[in-house]
This record gives structure tokens, sequence and C-alpha cells, in this order.
């Protein structure tokens, strides 16, 4: 009995210990005893479990109530913000979590690099390296679950740099995309990966970790591991005790980031979680092949050279510790500086710092309104008209447009840059409304669906690109009933609406 390990005495702990595998289990997880600091330093797994678990917990909760269609996703997300009992709670615990788990397996991988136990537990050190990867993976998919105008930019960025991406790069944009142009079916595309794949993974690896890897211990060691098992435990408890209570605290205090509907937000300026600003930063800098090599490069070759660290130079524990920390250093310093620079500028730039303020002040605003359903009968009534009381339309909504139907997924991601987000214009480029009967234009909806498969053909600017290849036929026509419907003094404004609200229908 003495040579058993020991966690307490109560009666159901005692059950378990006779009836499962668990103490073993146990037993083969921990690390040599440590005291002192190193004790504490390694409350950092007590920690990530938290985390990992707030993570699981809290998005089944968000997938309850969530849809992952580009036509719901978004009033899903603000039914969960405005009318789910404490789900605005709940997503900022999501949220939250989200950003400090990197931060947390960073503190990790730190102090196992102090302790060098990436040369006695190597499987522990993988673990904690392959997870990072897997967090990031998995914040980065969820970043375009509640479809908003941060979403569909993330998604735009992401899918860019998945094309821009050397050789693969076609079929990559492609898959991301699940088609040809970002639909319903890349928001599935993205769900899938947000709470399937990457889930799967990580409990994968935590469940290779925990039955697979491990130290088998003598059976002489067992009393001094079982008293240091107790002692952990308690500094982990402690540890994951204040940690949740700060976490939930942080998400009382300051909600999870929550755009407007892209199409109200010529204005708005997406920002990424902390977790990202650093890619956020070097997407300033970079363009092209270069943005996406470095974006997909930089974290591969540090998670790959923290794994290899453990295999390559096992032998050389002094050039070890000099090696991972210097990667280390190189590759959370940049990320570090990275970060600061972006808050920097953001704070710096006077109207950047005002429009952040004033997007901040829409989105307490939201929080403050009643939850309004989304009216599915087409023809819908103009968003700008559903939002002229609502908390978050801002002045780049008052277009001159009147038309009823809802604004094309295809138009918000494609045209709106450009056009505005109502067909109204830009500084830059011409407006869209009545393109069908002003004098100058009268175009047919022939003419208007040649210039979007190749304007240059027509004689038109080469500013505009050709969306020939980009987007698909049943689109294509979308948009051009839509800018029809521009025009309501077009004698056949009315009809397109029907059509195009069964083209939406059967898409949905
Ligand atoms: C990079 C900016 C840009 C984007 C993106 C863009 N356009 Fe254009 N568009 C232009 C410019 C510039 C013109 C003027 C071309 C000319 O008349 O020489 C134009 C003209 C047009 C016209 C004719 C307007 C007129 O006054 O006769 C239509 C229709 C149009 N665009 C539709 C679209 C649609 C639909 C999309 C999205 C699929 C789109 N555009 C995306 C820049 C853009």
């Amino acid at each position: 009995m003495a040579a058993e390990l020991e966690i307490n005495r109560w009666g159901i702990t005692n059950w378990i210990s006779r009836e499962t595998e668990i103490k073993p289990i146990i037993l083969r997880l921990l690390d040599e005893p440590g005291t002192g600091v190193s004790a504490w330093a390694r409350t950092t797994s007590g920690l990530i479990a938290l985390l990992l678990f707030v993570q699981f917990a809290t998005g089944i909760l968000l997938a309850f109530h969530y849809v992952p269609a580009t036509a719901n996703a978004y009033t899903t997300v603000a039914f969960i913000e405005l009318a789910v009992r404490d789900g605005a709670w709940i997503r900022s615990m999501h949220y939250h979590s989200s950003v400090l788990l990197p931060i947390a397996l960073a503190a990790h991988i730190l102090q196992m690099i102090f302790r060098l136990s990436f040369t006695k537990n190597s499987a522990a050190w993988i673990f904690g390296v392959v997870l990072l990867g897997l967090v990031l993976g998995a914040a980065a998919t969820g970043y375009a679950l509640p479809w908003d105008a941060r979403a569909i930019n993330g998604v735009n960025i992401a899918i860019s740099l998945a094309g821009n991406t050397p050789i693969a790069g076609g079929f990559l944009k492609t898959w991301m995309m699940n088609g040809n142009a970002i639909s319903t079916l890349t928001l599935s595309r993205f769900y899938g990966l947000h709470v399937w794949i990457v889930p799967m993974l990580i409990l994968t690896a935590a469940a290779m970790r925990v039955f697979i890897f491990g130290k088998r211990k003598d059976a002489g060691d067992e009393p001094r591991y079982a008293a240091w098992a107790r002692s952990q435990f308690t500094r982990n408890a402690l540890v994951i005790g204040i940690a949740f209570l700060a976490i939930s605290l942080l998400s009382v205090v300051y909600p999870a980031p929550f755009g407007p509907q892209a199409a109200e937000s010529s204005t708005y300026l997406p920002r990424p979680g902390p977790q990202f600003l650093w890619l956020f930063e070097m997407q300033k800098y970079t363009d092209g092949t270069l943005a996406a090599v470095l974006a997909m490069g930089f974290p591969s070759v540090v998670i790959g050279g923290l794994i290899a660290a453990a295999f390559l130079l096992r032998r050389r524990v002094d050039l070890v510790r000099i090696a991972a920390i210097g990667l280390f250093t190189v590759a959370f310093g940049t990320v570090g500086v990275l970060t600061a620079t972006a808050i920097y500028q953001d704070h710096s730039d006077a109207k950047i710092s005002e429009q952040l303020a004033k997007q901040e002040l829409d989105e307490s605003k939201f929080r403050a309104s009643v939850f309004e359903p989304q009216t599915q009968m087409p023809p819908r009534p103009s968003k700008r008209e559903e939002n002229d009381k609502g908390p978050q339309s801002s002045d780049a909504v008052l277009a001159s447009s009147s038309s009823p139907m809802p604004v094309p997924s295809a138009y918000e991601v494609n045209c709106a840059k450009c056009h505005g987000e109502r067909g109204e214009g830009t500084a830059k480029f011409p407006e869209l409304v009545d393109v069908t009967t002003r004098d100058e234009d009268q175009l047919t909806p022939d003419m208007i669906l040649a210039i979007i498969n190749d304007p240059k053909a027509v004689g038109r600017s080469s500013k505009m690109p050709s969306y020939k290849n980009k987007l698909d036929d049943d689109q294509k026509q979308e948009l051009v009933e839509w800018i029809k419907s521009l025009s309501p003094k077009d004698p056949n404004g009315e009809t397109p609406h029907v059509q195009t609200a069964s083209i939406q229908d059967q898409k949905q």
C-alpha cells in the first residue's frame, strides 16, 4: 500500500483508484518532482487545461445557437449576444480564453526550456508545441464565424494568403473557399475546421499525451511522486481558481468584439484579436507571395524548430538550451514587437483611434439594444431602413440607394470596396445607382453582365477587375438583378425582386 500512489483518502477516490487506471496514468504523466519557483512555474499545465476546458464548454454552448450560413450567422451571434441568457459572457469567455491560450502555451514552453525538460520529457515538450499550432489554427478558423465586418475581412485575408501560397496556392484557395467564390460554403468550411477538425486534433493530441506517452516510474519512487502530486495538485487548483475568476471578470468588463454587418461598414476598421496582431502588422509591409510565405512560414518555422530542438540536439544539453532560448526569443520577440507596433500605430494615428473609439461606442450601443429577429420574408426591407434606429447605422450607410433587395454577398465581398456598400460609389469609383436609367448609361442587363465579366473587353477602364472566373453564373445573375433594382425608375425595377429572392432561397 505504501508503495502506491495515494492521492487522498476519500471514499470516492479510493474507489476510482481501485477501479480505474487513473493512478498509473497520473504517475506516468508526472515529471521529476520540483519545489519552489519551479513547481509553481509548472502550473502552466493546469492553466492550459483550464483554458482548453473553457474553450470546449463555451464552444458547445455557442454551437447550440449558432448557424453557419452567411444569411444567418450574424443574426445568430447577435442573438447570442443580446437574447441568450449570459450569452455575451459565454462568448467573451470563449474569446478571451482563445487569446490567453497561446500566451499560456508560450509561458509553458518557456518554463520547459528553463527546466530543460524537453531533453527528459520530449513527449510533453512536443505536445506543448503542437498545441500552440493547433490553438492558433482554432483561433484563425473561429475568427470567420460571426460573419461580421471583422470576420469577412479576416476571411478575405486568409483566402488571399492561401491563394498567394507558392505552388499549392490555387488549390488551397479553392479548397478554403469551398468553391469559386466566398459563400455560405466557405463559412461551412471554416465552421467544420473550427468545431470538428481542430478540436478533434487537440483531443487526439491530449489523449496521446495522457495514454501513450509518459515515463514509467520505479515502484520504489512512487511515494515520493505521490507526495509531490498532492502538493502540485493543490498549486494547480489554486492557479486554476484564480485564473478562472480573472477570465470571468475580464469577460464581464471587456466583451468579445462584434463588428457591424459587412454591408453597413464602409468606414469600419477591422482589427484582429491580440493573438493575430503580429500577422496584421506583417501584412502592412508585405504583399502577394511574400506575405503568404511569411504568414504561414513564420509560425511553421517556429513550431517546427521547437519540435526539432528536442530531437536534433538531445545529447548536447547546453547547446539545446541556447538554441531553444534563442529560437524562443527571436520568435516571441518578433511577435511582441509587431504586436506592440500595431497597437502603437493605431493609438498614434488620430483618425484611426477616433474611428476605433467610435466603433467601440457603436458596439456598446449594440449591446444595450434589444434583439431584433431577422425577417426572412422577401423582399426584405433594406438594411439601411432596418438600421436607421439601430445602433450600428453609420453615416456611410446613408447611401442613395433605395433598393428593397438585400445586398448580395458576392457584392459585399467583391464590389463594395469600390462601388460603396450600396452602390453609392466611392471617392474614386463610380456609383451604380441608376445605371440602368441614367441618360449617359442606360445599361442593359447584358451590358452589366459584360462589364462584370470583362470591363476591358467592352471598352471600360481596366481599373475594374474582371470577374469572369471569380464568380459563378448564379452570382453574376444575382448581381445584375440587384444593380437593376438600384434604379427604382426602371420599369422592370419591381420584377427582379421576386426572382432574386427565389435564387437566394434556393441557395440557402
Ligand atoms: C477596383 C475597383 C472596382 C471593383 C472591385 C469593381 N469595380 Fe465596377 N467599376 C470600377 C471602375 C473604375 C468602373 C468604371 C469603368 C469605366 O466606365 O471605364 C466600374 C464600372 C462598373 C459598372 C458600370 C458603371 C457605369 O457607370 O456605367 C458596373 C455595372 C460595375 N462596375 C459593376 C461592378 C460589380 C458588379 C463589381 C463586383 C463584382 C465591381 N464593379 C467591382 C471599379 C471597380
